[in-house]
C-alpha cells in the first residue's frame, strides 16, 4: 500500500510522537513518519526520532523573533524536500501563522488535551479541575487559522476522580491520547 508521507511537529519529550512511531510499525498503518520538525533544538523528543532512524529539522524560533512567518517559510522548505504529504501536531507548542496554515490547510491536524470546544490553549488539565467537570479527555482536529478551533475529527474521554491533581489526569489523558492520535490517522488517511 502506498503510504502518506508525513512530518511530526514537537517541541518537548514528543510521547504522541513515540505513540506514532510505534502504532506505523504496523504493516496496514496508512502514514510513514518521514520528517520529525522541531521549533526548540534541545526538545528531548528529537534524540529519539533520530535513534530511530527517521530525519528531523530543528529550527529555532527565537532568532526569528516576531518574524514568525520567516521561521515557519523554512520549515515548510524542509517539508517540501522531504516530499511531506502531511502533518501531524504532537505537542508543538506554537502558534502557527495563518500563512502556514493556509499552505497546509485540510492537511495537518493537532492533538489538544482537553474535550473542545472546552479548555481550548494551555493548562487544560488545571483548568477542567478549577471548573469541576466530572469529565475530561483529548480531542484530534483538524488545524484551522483559530487556535484549537478547527473541525474535530475524534475524541477520548476520562473520568475526573475525586482526589484528581492535574498531574495525575494528565496521566490518564496522555493514555488515552496515545491510542487516540493513532487511530485518527488511520482514520483520516484512510478516509
Ligand atoms: C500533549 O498532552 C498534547 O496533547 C499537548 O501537549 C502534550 C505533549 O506531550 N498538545 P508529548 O510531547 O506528546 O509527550
Amino acid at each position: 500500500m502506498k503510504k502518506t508521507r508525513t512530518a511530526i511537529f514537537i517541541s518537548g519529550r514528543g510521547s504522541n510522537m513515540m505513540a506514532l512511531v510505534e502504532a506505523a510499525k504496523a504493516p496496514d498503518f496508512p502514514a510513514e513518519f518521514v520528517l520529525v520538525v522541531s521549533n526548540d533544538p534541545n526538545a528531548a523528543g528529537l534524540a529519539w526520532a533520530a535513534a530511530q532512524g527517521i530525519k528531523t529539522f530543528a529550527l529555532d524560533h527565537k532568532p526569528f523573533g516576531k518574524d514568525r512567518e520567516s521561521h515557519e517559510r523554512q520549515i515548510d522548505a524542509a517539508l517540501r524536500a522531504e516530499g511531506v504529504e502531511f502533518i501531524c501536531l504532537a505537542g508543538y507548542l506554537r502558534v502557527l501563522t495563518h500563512w502556514l496554515v493556509q499552505q497546509w490547510e485540510g492537511r495537518m491536524i493537532n492533538i489538544h488535551p482537553a474535550l473542545l470546544p472546552d479548555f481550548k490553549g494551555l493548562h487544560t488539565h488545571e483548568r477542567a479541575l478549577e471548573a469541576g467537570v466530572l469529565e475530561h479527555g483529548a480531542t484530534v482536529h483538524w488545524v484551522s487559522s483559530g487556535v484549537d478551533e478547527g473541525e474535530i475529527i475524534a475524541q477520548a474521554r476520562v473520568p475526573v476522580l475525586k482526589d484528581d491533581t492535574a498531574e495525575m489526569l494528565a496521566t490518564r489523558v496522555l493514555a488515552e491520547e496515545h491510542r487516540l492520535y493513532a487511530e485518527a490517522v488511520r482514520h483520516v488517511l484512510k478516509s
